[in-house]
């Protein structure tokens, strides 16, 4: 802590102090000019800046300043690329400057447990070592600007269902392996300037009051020294959030938070100590943030724009290619799907920007002079089949060599808010494409979704493209991929199952009314896939290129027990210039501990021109061979023989070798093999663990899931919770009327994306939040009185009303 914020702490009153603990309105934190404090503001990322001039929200409702819309998280990922995602997060933080926003809201670090999650799109991997790389590069990015970025939502918030309330029951490895590695590795390598907690439960209790998670791992363990800032709302009691490590209320939700922080140090059961420990950090943040602005600094939004391509050039992933691609410039092409004139390149929620501009397949044709016909196929603003469309699809598809099909998911099927209920992409979109495959034979699709879908149509097509939900710019890359331009290079970060079923929380997700009981442990995407022996779709790290590569020369360089670098070839050996992304995995030695076969622990995109071998060396270190240990709270490598794995996915393994790994010490590994064979022999069945060896793993009784019948009401019960009762029938109402008015009348003409969104977080919002909501127009007590009144209480009720 810099010692100009401990001496401004010195002179801070108490009611500053505690002021200083909560924002000022929805993105400005508070100042106090008589000690050179100024206000600073916040905003949201993570794939472009959204900077609320008027009114504000969290929910994307209402518009923000023009930015450049980057390629969001799925897509950035893919490209494996680093020093790309670095400058991303640069030029990010440049239009942060321009717009004088300190701290840019990202970026995601969760990992995508269930394909279903509806913000996976704003998430990197289903791998932590992967996600944390991705954060660090993007964090790096930022702060390089001298701009601060806020890694979230920290931590086991893997889906939208219930997001505010829900309690995730993780066993601790699983937590630690697969959940908390990839925000570990970003605030150790990083240090963002602020993390984010999440609204959720973890261990029965709320992150922004959760001790364990906030101090003593973040900061004690992890070394965090930024400033810990809840989720828009995400506040429970105020004082126990000081205490546990929480600095920075976000937004503001009037006066009770303030006085129950000067309530708590006038009785005594808030030191003073504890308190300035969070004001100091809130301070350090403003002085940080204004040390750094520059008056009149403007970016170049062309080259941002052209970064944008550059990133979602990079990004997209090509899934199949029957020889077909890349197309002869002039080829005689139909171009069918609305997508090709509205596209979707971004998700809906909190991450929407307003873009700078868009480019559009159509549009980008047309500036190219490829010669094309179009025909729409059918409607993104619904998913009835609309013969009309497909019979004009099909007409043009009879008559041109090839057709390209643009498909994918519509907003209303993802979105911050609400979680997917199926990996389906609408059926007009599956009708359309039924329809056309059986007249041309050269099919191809290109795909815009945030997370995976099914493709029961694929063995009828040619070549299918992912360009997920690839930013403003991403229309013009996948043209330029198509035509051969650019060489495809991006990887799947996650894996595509068959269906939905074949995934390991399938059983599990989204769980119940309080709870989510995260069944399956540590086997988490490709981690399970593997073990199970289950075939998929496309494995993780799969991606196919124009070019081809042949890997060699694998040497491992002993530096100590713990320590090597593993040294190979590769060479470009077909006829263009291209990327690869070389992935390093180990597979784990037999052990008294389950574990999954193989894990990825490094990896490196590079560039090679055709004809080209290039040596390249990757690292491995201690963490690279740990799970994590249970008896002894810490990481620890147990003895024996691990693989090493040089690959080109992680179904596509092009050299191997062996380490191992002698140095024996008495730690006590755990080993379930006798009580718990369900996670040592996984069938190639739907995943099922039972209750009881789940309460085992987890080393205590599972939480209650359900409301109890007759349980008392409180501020925690959502609008749903409160269905039954009378005054949660005239809220509902009240609420469901005024959202209506809410959504603008164009956005709710469009579709029902937005309404869906906000229906689905104000049915699940704690009466508690309910002042955000509504702009902190409902006081606290408010919630308390509509509580009390649920229990019948009515006296209670209405004396709380009158009184305030
Ligand atoms: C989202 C955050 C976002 C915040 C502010 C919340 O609802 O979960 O990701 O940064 O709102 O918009």
């Amino acid at each position: 802590m810099s010692n100009k914020a401990k001496d401004i702490v010195s002179k801070l009153t108490l009611d500053e102090k505690a002021a200083l603990c909560m924002g000022k309105d929805f993105w400005h934190l508070v100042s106090i000019e008589r000690l050179g404090l100024s206000e600073i503001m916040v905003a949201d990322g993570p794939h472009g800046l959204r900077k609320q001039a008027e009114d504000a929200d969290h929910v994307g409702l209402n518009e923000s300043v023009k930015a450049t819309c980057f390629p969001t998280a799925c897509a950035s990922a893919s490209s494996w690329d680093v020093n790309l995602v670095f400058e991303l997060g640069k030029a990010l933080a440049e239009e942060c400057k321009q717009e004088d926003v300190s701290v840019v809201l990202g970026p995601g670090a969760n990992i995508k447990r269930s394909p279903l999650c509806g913000r996976n799109f704003e998430y990197f991997s289903e791998d932590p070592y992967h996600t944390g790389e991705m954060a660090v590069a993007f964090v790096n990015g930022v702060q390089s600007q001298n701009i601060g970025t806020s890694l979230k939502h920290y931590v086991m918030n893997n889906q939208e269902k219930l997001r505010m309330t829900i309690d995730s029951v993780v066993d601790e490895r699983a937590q630690r392996e697969i959940y908390m590695a990839g925000f570990e590795k970003c605030v150790k390598e990083a240090q963002p300037w602020t993390v984010m907690c999440s609204y959720n439960k973890v261990d029965g209790e709320y992150l922004s009051e959760n001790k364990r998670l906030l101090t003593d791992v973040l900061r004690d363990e992890w070394g965090f020294e930024g400033l810990v800032v809840t989720d828009w709302g995400a506040i429970n009691k105020r004082d126990e959030g000081v205490k546990a490590g929480l600095d920075l209320e976000m937004p503001a939700s009037g006066p009770k938070s303030t006085k129950a922080i000067i309530s708590a140090i006038e009785d005594d059961t808030l030191s003073l100590d504890e308190l300035d420990k969070v004001v100091e950090r809130v301070v350090d943040l403003i002085l940080k943030s204004q040390n750094t602005r520059e008056e009149g600094y403007k970016y170049d939004s062309k080259t941002h724009h052209r970064l944008a391509k550059k990133i979602a050039e990079e990004s997209a992933v090509l899934l199949k290619n029957d020889g077909i691609l890349p197309l002869k410039k002039g080829s005689d092409i139909a171009i069918i799907g609305e997508f090709a004139k509205t596209p979707r390149y971004q998700g809906a929620g909190s991450s929407l920007i307003n873009p700078a501009k868009i480019d559009t397949a159509c549009s980008i044709m047309d500036a190219k002079g490829y010669p094309y016909e179009y025909a729409k196929g059918y409607s993104v603003k619904t998913d009835k089949v609309d013969s009309v469309l497909i019979d004009q699809a099909v007409k043009i598809a009879k008559v041109h060599e090839y057709v390209i099909i643009y498909a994918g998911l519509t907003d209303s099927y993802e979105s911050e808010g609400f979680d997917r209920t199926t990996l389906d992409i609408p059926h007009n979109q599956i009708a359309l494409i039924d329809e056309v495959i059986k007249v041309n034979k050269n099919v191809i699709i290109v795909l815009a979704n945030g997370s995976p879908i099914t493709m029961p149509w694929i063995d009828n097509t040619k070549a299918v493209l992912e360009g997920y939900l690839h930013g403003q710019a991403g229309a013009g890359a996948i043209v330029d991929i198509l035509f051969g331009d650019v060489c495809p290079s991006g990887k799947l970060a996650e894996t595509f199952p068959h269906k939905l079923e074949d995934n390991p929380s399938y059983k599990f997700f989204p769980g119940y009314e309080r709870t989510v009981e995260y069944r399956e442990s540590i086997y988490v995407g490709y981690r399970y896939y593997d073990k199970a022996q289950k075939d998929v779709l496309f494995p993780f790290g799969y991606g196919l290129s124009y070019t081809e590569f042949k890997y060699d020369d694998l040497e491992i360089d002993k530096h100590d027990d713990f320590n090597y670098t593993v040294s190979f070839t590769v060479e470009n050996i077909g006829n263009r210039d291209g990327a690869e992304i070389v992935q390093l995995y180990v597979r784990n030695n037999e052990s008294p501990i389950f574990k999954a076969l193989k894990e990825l622990k490094s990896f490196r995109k590079v560039f090679i021109k055709k004809g080209e071998k290039k040596k390249l060396s990757l690292n491995l270190d201690k963490r690279s061979f740990a799970y994590y240990n249970i008896n002894i709270n810490d990481w620890h490598v147990d003895a024996g023989t691990y693989g090493v794995l040089i690959a080109s996915s992680s179904q596509d393994i092009r050299l191997e070798d062996k380490i191992d790994i002698k140095v024996k010490d008495n730690v006590v590994i755990p080993d379930y093999r006798e009580t718990l064979k369900c996670y040592y022999s996984i069938k190639n069945d739907i995943l099922d663990i039972g209750e009881k060896d789940f309460e085992q793993l987890l080393g205590r009784d599972l939480p209650k899931r359900e409301r109890v019948e007759g349980e008392l009401y409180n501020i925690h019960s959502t609008l749903h919770d409160l269905k039954g009762t009378l005054v949660g029938n005239i809220l509902n109402k009240i609420v469901f009327k005024k959202l209506k008015s809410l959504v603008p009348e164009d956005k709710n003409a469009e579709d029902d994306t937005m309404y869906t969104m906000m229906y689905n977080i104000a049915k699940e919002m704690p009466l508690k939040s309910f002042g955000m909501m509504t702009g902190n127009a409902t006081p606290p007590y408010v919630a308390e009185a509509i509580a009390a009144l649920a229990n019948r209480k009515l006296f209670k009720g209405i004396g709380l009303l009158l009184k305030k």
